[in-house]
């Protein structure tokens, strides 16, 4: 017996190629809201409607509507914006955001707060500089990541070309985006069709990132698909291709959990279009559309198995996987600071805590990009939250240095800092079940002071918080992951491996700050004493069987 369908299959169904009542929705002013159906399908479109937490309960109390507003997310493959796109986004930000820019691990730029009178506004703005926010959320292939920088190699400029080519290949068809919000008129529908995803798009969300070892800050594991770059004599030859990674679970529901993804094969870069193709249809047609939860691709290849599934793309392909090449990754985060291509030009990757840009009191960041953006320099967003101003000419380098500094902005931060990561959570994200982007600064400044103790300032250790089990910061595959279980409390994950390629143990659940910190002590004490040389803490409190 064939399971129901789940109700967004039946959203997505009747929604003309994702147009529902969108339309209609955004002009009514007696709400700052939109129908149900409405708010999975806006998804689609890169944008979420959220409200503020923090005000719900003095509303509640007034007999208020929720505060809402809606949350848009750009579609940027591999990050990569130009000053002028960047300068743009800054004024968006405020003139129909909160006033801050929020830099996100998928390489995206998110805008909160921004009303329903606004939205329309908001995405022409996008769309003036040549930017938009199709598919950047919802039931299709999302933004496409790619390793950080194109300008610091030809392999990582071509790698790029690989991410923007499935993008746009990936894009949905549907001229439903540019008819909502920034045309005002209707696009015959007959003209359209889906040919990849058909009229019911996916079972669920979809992501790709590309990676140029020996960095993994993609993450390559956490995805649904991911690209291996394969380098012989400094070209790129291929990709190895890995699948079925992904990080969402629900608490409570042990059908759920969080994977890494498995290597299936080499492709030619040629190829790799032809690959996501494959690999998206085989999903398309074989992933579970009646239970949300078991709807990502790691869940087909969990029921159906890795082997299945290999021959499945391969039926696909006119040229079958071949077998994976040998690569080495040694680590998920970024270069951090200066660094200089053979071309004599300066790539600056500027630490930003947890991608949140704004300007708080004396440290003026907002501003000072904002000043930098007048140079003739790229702005690259990193799958690490940070910003990585690249192709600055020496004299341009001084003149970023110096605005730094007047605006109270430092290049660095602590190693555990820099190698920290937090989602939104609250107050603006609906499913937050803790604080998290708020919260995590203060935490690191007191897991600062005790590695400092042991000598251990200078070890980047992984630490990834989020405010619930869905780990939009990929806190499962981090070296100390806390996901947000109860208000104040989170699940302690232990023991992830520094270059991302392992799941961490789940080693208390329900930990409050003291909790935490008193796991820590005795684990950092050890870790100090007792470590191999270059042993990272993720692989020491295994192998020691702290965990
Ligand atoms: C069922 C699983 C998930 C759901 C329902 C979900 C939902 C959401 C929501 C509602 C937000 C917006 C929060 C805000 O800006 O206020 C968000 C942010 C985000 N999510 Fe997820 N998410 C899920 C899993 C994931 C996973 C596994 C990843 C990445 C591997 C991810 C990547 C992101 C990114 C990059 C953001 C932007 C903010 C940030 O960088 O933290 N999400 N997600
Ligand atoms: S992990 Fe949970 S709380 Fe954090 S942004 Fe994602 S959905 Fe929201």
């Amino acid at each position: 017996m064939t399971e129901k369908l789940s109700h967004n299959e039946a959203i997505k169904t009747n929604s003309r190629l994702l147009r529902g009542t969108l339309a209609e929705g955004l002009e009514a002013v007696a709400t700052g809201a939109i129908s149900e159906d409405d708010q999975q399908l806006i998804k689609f479109h890169g944008i979420y409607l959220q409200d503020d937490r923090d005000l719900r309960p003095e509303r509640a109390k007034r007999k208020l509507d929720k505060a809402y507003s809606f949350m848009a997310r750009l579609r940027v493959p591999g990050g990569v914006l130009s000053s002028a796109q960047y300068l743009a986004m800054d004024r968006l930000a405020d003139e129909r955001g909160n006033n801050t820019l929020r830099l996100t691990t998928r390489q995206s730029i998110q805008f909160h707060g921004v009303i329903k009178t606004n939205l329309r506004p908001a995405l022409r703005q996008i769309d003036s500089v040549l930017l938009d926010t199709i598919a950047a959320c919802g039931d299709v292939n999302r933004n496409v990541m790619c390793t950080p920088n194109e300008f610091a190699s030809p392999v990582h400029a071509q790698a790029l070309r690989t991410a923007e080519a499935i993008s746009t290949h990936l894009l949905p068809r549907s001229g439903a985006w540019r008819e909502i919000f920034i045309n005002d008129e209707q696009i015959t529908q007959a003209l359209e069709e889906e040919p990849i995803y058909g009229a019911t798009y996916l079972p669920r969300k979809f992501k790709i990132a590309i990676a140029v070892p020996p960095q993994n800050d993609v993450d390559v594991f956490a995805h649904d698909l991911c690209y291996i770059a394969i380098l012989e004599n400094n070209t790129l030859v291929g990709y190895n291709v890995v699948v079925g990674g992904g990080m969402g679970a629900t608490h409570g529901d042990a059908t759920t959990y969080p994977l890494v993804g498995s290597v299936i094969g080499f492709c030619s870069a040629d190829d790799a279009v032809a690959v996501a193709q494959a690999v998206v249809t085989t999903q398309r047609d074989f992933g579970n559309r009646s239970n949300r939860r078991r709807a990502r691709l790691k869940y087909t290849i969990e029921d159906r198995g890795l082997e299945w599934f290999r021959n499945e793309v391969n039926a696909r392909l006119a040229k079958p996987l071949a077998p994976a090449r040998e690569y080495h990754f040694t680590g998920n985060g970024d270069a951090m600071g200066w660094h200089t291509s053979p071309d004599g030009l300066h790539h600056l990757t500027l630490f930003i805590e947890n991608g949140r840009v704004a300007d708080v009191g004396n440290w003026r960041l907002k501003s000072a990009l904002k000043a930098i953006a007048a140079q003739d320099v790229s702005f690259i967003i990193t799958p690490n939250q940070n910003i990585i101003i690249a192709r600055a000419s020496t004299a341009a380098r001084e003149i970023i240095e110096a605005t730094l500094a007047s605006h109270g902005v430092a290049l660095r931060a602590s190693a555990l800092r820099e190698a920290a990561m937090a989602c939104v959570a609250l107050p603006t994200c609906a499913l937050a079940l803790t604080e998290s982007e708020r919260y995590l600064p203060s935490l690191v400044t007191r897991l600062d002071s005790m590695l400092g103790e042991h000598g251990l300032a200078e070890q980047p250790i992984t630490l990834r918080m989020t405010g619930c089990p869905n780990g939009c910061a990929r806190p499962y595959i981090a070296e100390i992951g806390l996901v947000g279980r109860n208000p104040g409390k989170y699940n302690l994950h232990l023991g992830g491996a520094h270059d991302g390629s392992r799941i961490a143990k789940l080693h208390r659940e329900d930990a409050d700050e003291a909790t935490i910190l008193g796991i820590l002590a005795p684990m950092f004490a050890d870790y100090a004493k007792h470590r191999q040389p270059a042993e990272r803490f993720g692989d020491f409190v295994l192998r020691h069987g702290l965990v």
